[in-house]
């Protein structure tokens, strides 16, 4: 992890080109956020994915790069004072808190946008496929948009403890989160000519994953350690989310999340994928994550 962490780190430092005549502040306030840490899973993901079907690391990159500007864009929106109202973010004040409203809306914007530049890039840089890139932009449109992640934050605003059901609940997770996951390992995939079973199994891998990521999440705002989370803990609490840990307690929340990475695992062990070992490993780190 740490190994494409850095590398990821190291093309997100100078992730515009140079020579784009870009406002100063909104240049400096998309760097905040880009660059002020967080695990890096879904470009971890992506970068697995490819190697775990013996594509390249350095092919997935762009694509890898791409995620984790969409899935920067939406924490600094979710914090917003109009959606979850948060003050820290990756061990440092939101964005909003250092830049204004204003200019944390326009981050937001640059990232999204710009992340479609990056994920083409994948094809005039390392000469991958143009009808997998292809592929990916549309994939990458659809986990994030209105069906995707977005649709998840939508249904997340609108939910009301005492009227929100389980079911809603699992939509919310499945797309405000699941989706970016799944779209990571399934870009990964397409990177090294997966097939269409491959992708198949990356898919159900990554809807177990994902889900029990953001139950993980839930869990971790009630019991997590704030200096190791970066971000503020009792959050759901403060705004009465509905969760997990809501509806269920703590501890069947816990044995759900187990149970899904366990059904995760399943997904990609026997034979589908010829490498899975890396895949495998990060999803029982992230069972015992604390951040
Ligand atoms: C937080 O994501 C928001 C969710 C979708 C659960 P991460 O826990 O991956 O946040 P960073 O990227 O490490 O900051
Ligand atoms: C955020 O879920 C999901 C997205 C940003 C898409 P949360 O609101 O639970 O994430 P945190 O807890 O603020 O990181
Ligand atoms: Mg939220
Ligand atoms: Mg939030
Ligand atoms: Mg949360």
């Amino acid at each position: 992890m740490q190994e494409i962490c850095d590398l990821v780190n190291l093309e997100l430092e100078s992730f515009l080109p140079d020579e784009w005549n870009v406002p100063d502040t909104l240049r400096k306030a998309m760097d905040y956020s880009l660059t002020a840490g967080g695990k890096r899973l879904r470009p971890v993901l992506v970068v697995a994915a490819a190697e775990s079907l013996g594509g390249s690391r350095e092919a997935a990159l762009p694509v890898a790069c791409a995620v984790e500007m969409i899935h920067t864009y939406s924490l600094i929106h979710d914090d917003l004072p109009a959606m979850d109202n948060d003050d820290y973010r990756r061990g440092k004040p939101t964005n909003h808190k250092v830049f204004g409203e204003a200019s944390a809306i326009l981050a937001g914007d640059g990232l999204l946008t710009h992340a479609f530049y990056s994920v083409v890039q994948s094809t005039k840089r390392y000469h991958v496929p143009a009808e997998q890139t292809l592929a990916i932009v549309e994939e990458l449109s659809r986990y994030a948009g209105p069906c995707g992640m977005v649709g998840g934050q939508a249904a997340d605003m609108e939910a009301e403890q005492g009227a929100t059901n389980l079911e809603g609940l699992r939509y919310i997770h499945e797309h405000k989160t699941g989706d970016l996951i799944v779209f990571s390992l399934k870009a990964g995939g397409r990177i090294a000519s997966a097939s269409s079973e491959q992708l198949e199994a990356l898919e159900r891998f990554g809807r177990c994953l994902g889900t029990a990521f953001q139950i993980q999440d839930d869990i971790l705002d009630l019991i997590g350690d704030e200096s190791k989370l970066g971000k503020k803990t009792n959050s759901d609490v403060k705004m009465q989310k509905v969760t997990y840990p809501f509806f269920l307690g703590l501890e069947a929340s816990q044995k759900e999340a187990d149970r899904l990475i366990s059904e995760a695992k399943e997904a990609i062990e026997g034979g589908i994928i010829p490498k899975p070992q890396r895949l495998l490993e990060l999803s029982d780190y992230l069972l015992k994550r604390d951040h």
